[in-house]
């Protein structure tokens, strides 16, 4: 039997249901209509948006009607430092690296230590602080503006967002933290607070710039429940609601879920040396047959095949290659062994300039971070 579908900000598992979550949720479809309207700002479409990895927004056409009235948006995204950064942590970082070189946009990126240590009972600050650092040097290998791109870690920028944190709590009573995130008389009381941090970096430029600033904030969709309060809050402060653009999570390398860091086998680190990747993929859960010969004659199956799913939305960024590489799978042409391998030396040639730029960025890491 498979696991019921779980997905809350804290906890993924189970199979998820896409379009189940958007009505849970209570998002709208990324539709090929508002898909098209971006296209005619960017020009052109990232393999994210074109192969629907991102699927769910709020708000996304506000944030085009603003814009075509002259009134920029900036975005926001964030990442909680509970470990080192992996492949799935990537996907919604390629976008909004995207979107801020087509729209000149600002970036604010928020490293939650405060919200690692509260939440995950073995790490300690200086655990979730070292890891706030090793992420910020993925962040800035990406290649991230560092004229636009603001990174800060709550704790070490805590003397501006707390203040304005302070001001959300007030809005927010206990009894809607509890229904949005399943509290109980046992959760540490950091923990229901810590959604007012979260909140803040949505007005943050509303603030800096004495006016209000459209924000707009890719995500993966385990994070929406934070925003359904905030977009709740933020007209009884006098800002704009964030609209939000929701991404679909990155398989892990095992048989179904997410790709988890609490399973370091099915998961791909920015850290990991070439032969831990080779090994990963070579074990990695394929929709392979039991047997070459059976492949040859049934061909196998992409649909639930974790290696496809890297090249579909990762590493074929070709879209009539990643087309012929189904095919020829489903007529048993190609066989997993080789598929593998192929799909190793796109990750190690990725990792092998990631981890080249993540070294570089230890020097100009303090151009991209605000503290107070
Ligand atoms: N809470 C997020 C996490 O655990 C980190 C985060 C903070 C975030 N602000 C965000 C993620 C905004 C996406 C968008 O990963």
């Amino acid at each position: 039997m498979t696991e019921k579908m779980t997905v809350t900000p804290w906890e993924v598992k189970g199979e998820i249901d896409y379009y189940k979550l958007i009505k849970e949720f209570g998002t709208e479809p990324l539709t090929d209509e508002l898909i098209a309207r971006l296209k005619r700002h960017t020009k052109d479409l990232h393999l994210l948006l074109r192969r629907k990895m991102f699927f769910s927004h709020r708000d996304f056409g506000w944030i085009l009607d603003e814009y075509e009235k002259d009134n920029k948006f900036y975005l926001y995204t964030g990442r909680g430092p509970s470990g080192h950064t992996h492949l799935g942590h990537l996907i919604p970082w390629f976008l909004t690296k995207w979107l801020q070189d087509k729209f000149k946009a600002k970036l604010y990126f928020q490293l939650t230590d405060d919200e690692k240590f509260l939440f995950n009972p073995k790490l300690s600050i200086e655990d979730t602080q070292k890891f706030a650092y090793e992420n910020t040097l993925d962040i800035i290998a990406l290649g991230f503006d560092q004229k636009r791109t603001f990174v800060f870690s709550d704790i070490n920028y805590a003397k501006t967002l707390y203040k304005e944190a302070l001001k959300v709590a007030k809005k927010l009573t206990f009894s809607t933290t509890k229904a949005v995130f399943g509290f109980t008389s046992e959760s540490n009381v950091g923990q229901i607070f810590f959604t007012s941090m979260q909140s803040v970096p949505c007005f943050l430029e509303s603030i800096k710039a004495g006016k209000n600033v459209p924000c707009l904030i890719p995500l993966a969709i385990d994070q929406d429940p934070h925003f359904r309060i905030t977009r709740d809050i933020a007209p009884k402060l006098g800002y704009y609601k964030p609209a939000i653009i929701h991404s679909k999570f990155l398989p892990g390398l095992g048989k179904g879920g997410k790709m988890s860091a609490s399973e370091p086998d099915t998961c791909i680190f920015t850290t990991d040396s070439q032969e831990q990747i080779d090994r990963k993929i070579s074990n990695a859960f394929t929709g392979g047959a039991a047997t070459i010969k059976e492949q040859k004659e049934k061909g196998g199956n992409p649909d639930i095949c974790s290696v496809y799913q890297y090249y579909y939305f990762v590493f074929e960024p070709d879209d009539k290659k990643v087309k012929e590489l189904k095919e020829k799978c489903k007529a048993g042409k190609i066989m997993c062994g080789e598929c593998k391998k192929e799909l190793a030396s796109r990750i190690k040639k990725f990792m092998a300039e990631h981890q080249k730029k993540r070294e570089q960025a230890k020097k100009v890491i303090d151009k991209f971070i605000l503290s107070d």
